[in-house]
């Protein structure tokens, strides 16, 4: 299949546009900028077109798919039973990068929601987005546009890489503004509780709504909890390289990580690092990459999954990678990097043992 690139960077091509919302109606695939990460869009009422996406994506068929929508009410047709908590956080966060799982109607097919009886629903805060949602008939199922357990795609460029003749359309829509998958929160169970972090945090919620629960599988150490989102328990977001996390005092983790890097070299193995604007030049040796700065958080979750997808291309052995527990978005950015690291963490333990330069100060978590 060709895949027909459209460029949308400065704004939405009118005959462009037309076309993705015909491949839409159609029951084909078109990929999409959204302020989180690219989405790979179908018919979210078309069993066969949703049924597609899993095809695609290579994606396990119970891994359910968000709905998104552009216009409020139209979460009436999809969604039964809403609660009063729903129109609130809609008031507050949509358009935004905010997901919320609710009972589901008859109109949405079980492919869609890889079997569940809830739905989740989404209304994106870009303007090519709703655009191409309204085109194509109102509701657009879209996971992210990656091959399932790549990083996901947050230019365009990366969705070509996973998904070139595979698909109908990308629409390039430029860098996205967020870098991480939206918040969901499931509002089908009382007290609504957060089943993936994202950049609407657990605070922003409870203000919103009152109290707000995160799902036991993000907060437990037992690693054997199961996440209540199905798609979170994949080892999701994974570069093809080992890697490791690093963490403790942040001068004792660039020590650390100097070490590690000085033996993965000395064994012969092609080593990255994951640093920031902060601690690039204390770096002494392997690949050496800047995420962001830790002065501006969001320039670290913008750039996880491009950088992630670099040392791919790079052909690296082993990543050491810094810990980001920043205020604002730490969670979200810490249950990505977990994730794509296999929960592989290692803590240095304290400022003595770190600054005696005993070469094996850090251990596995
Ligand atoms: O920011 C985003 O949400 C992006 C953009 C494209 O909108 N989409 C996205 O979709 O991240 P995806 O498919 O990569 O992740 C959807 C997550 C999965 O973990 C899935 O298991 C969960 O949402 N999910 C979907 N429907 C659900 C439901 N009914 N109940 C619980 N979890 C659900
Ligand atoms: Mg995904």
């Amino acid at each position: 299949m060709k895949t027909v690139m459209v460029d949308m960077r400065d704004g939405i091509d009118k005959e462009g546009m037309r076309l993705a919302g015909e491949i839409l109606r159609n029951g084909g695939l078109v990929a999409f900028p959204t302020e989180t990460v690219y989405g790979l869009g179908a018919n979210a009422l078309d069993e066969r077109a949703s049924a597609r996406i899993y095809g695609a994506k290579g994606r396990p068929s119970d891994n359910p798919l968000i709905v998104h929508i552009a216009d409020w009410e139209d979460i009436y047709k999809i969604a039964v039973d809403i609660p009063g908590e729903a129109k609130l956080l809609a008031d507050r966060f949509w358009p935004g990068p905010l997901t919320m799982v609710l009972k589901k109607s008859d109109l949405v097919p079980l492919t869609t929601t890889g079997g569940l009886a809830t739905v989740a629903v989404r209304m994106p805060d870009h303007e090519t987005a709703r655009a191409l949602i309204r085109a194509g008939g109102g509701y657009v199922a879209a996971p992210s546009a990656n091959t399932s357990g790549r990083p996901s795609p947050t230019k365009a460029q990366h969705v070509a890489e996973d998904m070139d003749g595979v698909i109908d359309m990308i629409i390039d829509g430029g860098d996205v503004a967020i870098g991480l998958e939206s918040t969901i929160v499931d509002l089908t169970e009382g007290i609504p509780t957060i089943l993936r972090p994202g950049y609407i945090n657990q605070e922003m919620l409870e203000e919103a709504v009152g109290r707000v629960e995160m799902d036991r599988a993000l907060i437990s150490e037992d690693s054997s909890v199961r996440p209540k989102a199905p798609g979170m328990k994949y080892r999701h977001y994974a570069p093809r390289a080992e890697l490791i996390i690093v963490e403790g005092e942040e001068h004792c983790v660039r020590d650390q990580i100097n070490r590690l890097v000085a033996e993965a070299e000395s064994a012969g193995k092609k080593a990255g690092v994951i640093g920031t604007e902060e601690s690039l030049l204390c770096y002494r040796s392997g690949l050496v990459k800047s995420i962001g700065s830790r002065a501006d958080e969001i320039t670290i979750a913008q750039h996880l999954y491009g950088i992630l997808r670099e040392f791919d291309e790079l052909d690296v052995d082993v990543i050491y990678s810094e810990s980001f527990e920043t205020p604002h978005m730490g969670q979200a950015i810490m249950n990505r990097l977990i994730k794509a690291a296999g929960h592989q963490i290692m803590e240095v333990q304290t400022p003595e043992a770190c600054s005696d330069g005993s070469a094996d100060t850090g251990k596995l978590r």
